[in-house]
């Protein structure tokens, strides 16, 4: 029925079977790159720990945590030579940049251009096609600093958000220490080689690990969650496979001894928490931008919607939501502890470990959870991995198989602005249910004076997988719907979905909120589109080959650069002004020609043309790149998955 599992399936678990039988504890080794610290107390199992002598609590969210504010300077201070190196390259004739940038800084650098990048959700596709933007906009990667390229926006950024598929390739870089694109995807040996590989896909397990150790992994983990008295859900298992992906595939970990009987053990290697990036050396000394995972919470039997869906965030230091059903962030670490009213009682307990990072990914993806129900359909699962899937189903129904189960460390909290002050679970969903599947939320919140977003979209809103600015228009109207006082800022205007199809908005880079009336920051829409590659693939397709993940990253860092300049060669020159053009208002600089140009040519100006479409199927856009079949031999279809998955939800 589904051709995940090719017919040798059986045989080849079959002998697997029995070389666990042969080798126990025996597999492959692998010294893993430095990376997040494993600080979970109990590998996937939250325990108790000693409280800090800070008590842990809940801070209303009034404004910018403390830890935000304090790290802000620093990462603006180490963002400006990454700026000045960029801005020169791209050579923006008319004004000295690196003096312009000087200048800015000398006046204690609160002017600066504040850069924020956004990546989508979408699945693998949406990871990879954002993977080719990080990458693009990497100064690490090669030839990222000639003529026509992009590096050193990411190290110029101050945030960068990942909702759904893109957390899963924000939360991947960090926790293995801010490592690059590159250095993942061109690995052929040592640790960095062994991530990324979906080759072997969720269902199948890491090539290095016995398929049975992997599900008796997946289900130890989450059953020792449930015994140390912990709500769990199908989410725990997504998160926990995505892991085996995304941060650790091997048996080794840091911190971890070579177990002798793994079967018997929650899974430490993959015990890193999110929380931990706050002690990373890249992060900690702001080297790297500020992480944001996005989720939506759904009360009971509600249906998201993007005007008052509450939006939750999740970063080093905090999870939480700034949005009026809450209003309140509480310490990540500590998530898992008895808070009531905010705090942890005097000679209460502190709990840690809740928040393991691939726990977080997954519940920004717990819309995937769905994909896990096939796994009856794989053969060799054993049938205690089935049974708690089963279980976990029946526990919470079935209109909530989607729903990641968080403990709510908001009970009891300012009862007449938080929704869930009764609730002792939090229910959170996939950041993209409410339709806003790029985390621009958090980025326009004003405090943290973003200037310019870089808005990778991989969505697949069209019938034919590419985005049509279904993202957009849901930040949008929530914005118009929200948008109370004037401190607010408001979200650009931005067109239906079927003037973004028909002005070809959604196949090129555009600019949105240009005009002076908008307050918040310039919006750069970075829609997939097939500049070298058609990586229109579906966002349930969750098999690739190397070679053809390879091409869905390359093809993300042709869109984002123009094909290195190739389809404009002012193009680099365009991004450096939507860098500055917020700047440029603030200090009253007169706008360089060549930026009047590129606005002219990039930003969207109001035109609007709203007849239905026909198909949309663009055509290759860089004519010297070999055309390339979506339908490339191994990967999988999942086509008829998603028309499940689809019926399930009634979406
Ligand atoms: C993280 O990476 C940076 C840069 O590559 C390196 O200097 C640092 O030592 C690493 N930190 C840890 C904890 O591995
Ligand atoms: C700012 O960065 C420079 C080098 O990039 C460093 O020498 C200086 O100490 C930093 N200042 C602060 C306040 O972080
Ligand atoms: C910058 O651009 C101008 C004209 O656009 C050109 O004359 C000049 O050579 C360029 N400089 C560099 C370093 O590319
Ligand atoms: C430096 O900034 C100040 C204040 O914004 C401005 O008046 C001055 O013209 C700037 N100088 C240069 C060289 O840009
Ligand atoms: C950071 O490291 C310190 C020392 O190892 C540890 O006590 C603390 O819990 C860590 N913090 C987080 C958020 O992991
Ligand atoms: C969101 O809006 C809908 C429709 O207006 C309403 O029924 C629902 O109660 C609202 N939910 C919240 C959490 O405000
Ligand atoms: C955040 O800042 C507060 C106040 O300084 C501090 O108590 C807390 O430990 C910080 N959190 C982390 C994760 O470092
Ligand atoms: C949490 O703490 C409160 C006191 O603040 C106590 O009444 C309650 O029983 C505790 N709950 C658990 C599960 O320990
Ligand atoms: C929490 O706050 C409410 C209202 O302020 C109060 O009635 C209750 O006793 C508090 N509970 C605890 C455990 O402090
Ligand atoms: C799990 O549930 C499905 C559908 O409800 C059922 O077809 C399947 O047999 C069950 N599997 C086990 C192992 O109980
Ligand atoms: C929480 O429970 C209290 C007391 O039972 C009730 O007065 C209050 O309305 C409830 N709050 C919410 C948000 O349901
Ligand atoms: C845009 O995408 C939405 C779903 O995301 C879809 O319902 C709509 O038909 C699409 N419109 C066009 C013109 O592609």
């Amino acid at each position: 029925m589904i051709r995940f599992y090719h017919a040798l399936f059986s045989l080849s678990a079959y002998f697997l079977i029995l070389a666990s039988y042969l080798s126990p504890g025996v597999s492959a080794y692998l010294i893993p790159e430095e990376r997040a610290a494993p600080v979970a107390p109990d590998g996937y199992t939250p325990a108790r720990v000693d409280c800090p002598a800070n008590t842990p609590r809940v801070r209303r969210a009034t404004g910018l945590s403390i830890n935000e504010t304090d790290w802000l300077p620093q990462r603006t201070n180490n963002t400006v030579s990454a700026m000045k190196d960029l801005l020169s390259r791209i050579n923006i004739t008319g004004i000295d940049t690196g003096r312009y940038i000087d200048n800015l800084t000398s006046n204690g650098g609160t002017g600066l251009p504040r850069v924020a990048i956004a990546i989508s959700g979408g699945g693998y596709r949406a990871l990879m096609n954002g993977a080719g933007a990080l990458a693009a906009f990497d100064n690490r990667s090669t030839d990222a600093t000639q003529t026509g390229h992009l590096g050193g926006l990411l190290q110029s950024a101050t945030y960068l958000s990942g909702l759904s598929g893109g957390s899963w390739l924000v939360g991947s870089l960090y926790v293995q220490n801010f490592t690059s694109v590159e250095s993942i995807v061109l690995s052929t040996s040592g640790f960095l080689s062994t991530l990324w590989r979906f080759d072997h896909s969720i269902f199948d397990g890491p090539s290095d690990l016995n398929i049975v150790r992997y599900y008796t992994q997946l289900f130890d983990a989450v059953n020792d969650k449930k015994k140390a008295g912990f709500n769990t859900s199908i989410t725990d298992y997504w998160g926990r496979a995505l892991s085996y992906q995304l941060v650790d595939p091997s048996d080794g970990g840091p911190g971890m001894t070579l177990q002798l009987e793994p079967m018997k053990h929650a899974d430490y290697s993959k015990a890193v928490t999110f929380s931990s990036i706050a002690n990373d050396t890249e992060f900690r000394t702001a080297q790297a931008p500020m992480p944001l995972i996005v989720a939506v919470e759904r009360t009971s039997g509600q249906v998201q919607i993007a005007a008052n869906s509450t939006v939750f965030e999740f970063n080093p230091w905090e999870m939480g939501s700034y949005d009026p059903g809450l209003e309140a962030f509480a310490p990540l670490q500590f998530v898992g502890s008895n808070f009531t009213n905010g705090t942890i009682p005097r000679n209460g307990e502190c709990f840690a470990g809740v928040d393991n990072a691939g726990f977080v990914m997954g519940t920004s993806s717990s819309l995937f959870n769905q994909a896990l129900l096939q796994i009856g359909q794989v053969q060799g699962v054993p049938d205690f991995l089935l049974n708690a899937i089963n279980d976990t189903l029946t526990d919470i129904g079935d209109d909530n198989r989607d729903i990641a189960a968080w403990p709510n460390p908001f009970f009891g909290y300012n009862a007449s602005v938080n929704v869930n002050a009764n609730e002792t679970q939090l229910t959170l969903v996939d950041g993209g249910e409410d339709l806003q599947n790029i985390p621009l939320h958090p980025l326009i919140l004003p405090q943290r004076r973003v200037d310019v977003i870089f808005a990778v979209d991989g969505s697949a809103d069209t019938a034919t997988l590419w985005p049509n600015g279904t993202a957009m228009v849901a930040t949008f109207n929530r914005s118009e719907a929200t948008t109370s006082s004037a401190d607010d800022n408001r979200f650009p205007d931005v067109p239906d979905q079927n003037t973004f199809v028909n002005l070809g908005l959604n196949n090129r880079p555009t600019f949105f909120g240009c005009s002076n009336r908008s307050s918040g920051p310039l919006i750069v829409y970075l829609p997939n589109a097939p500049l070298s590659f058609h990586s229109n693939v579906s966002t349930f397709d969750l098999k690739y080959t190397i070679e053809e993940r390879n091409q869905i990253i390359q093809n993300g860092y042709n869109m984002a650069t123009r094909g290195n300049g190739s389809v404009d060669a002012n193009w680099p020159a365009c991004v450096g002004c939507a860098i500055l053009s917020r700047s440029f208002n603030r200090t009253r600089t007169a706008v360089p020609a060549i930026c009047r140009d590129c606005f002219t040519r990039y930003c969207w100006n109001g035109t609007t043309n709203n007849t239905l479409p026909n198909t949309y199927e663009p055509a290759q856009i860089l004519q010297g790149a070999t055309e390339q079949s979506t339908s490339s031999a191994g990967r999988v279809s999942g086509t008829l998955l998603l028309a499940v998955i689809a019926l399930l939800l009634a979406i």
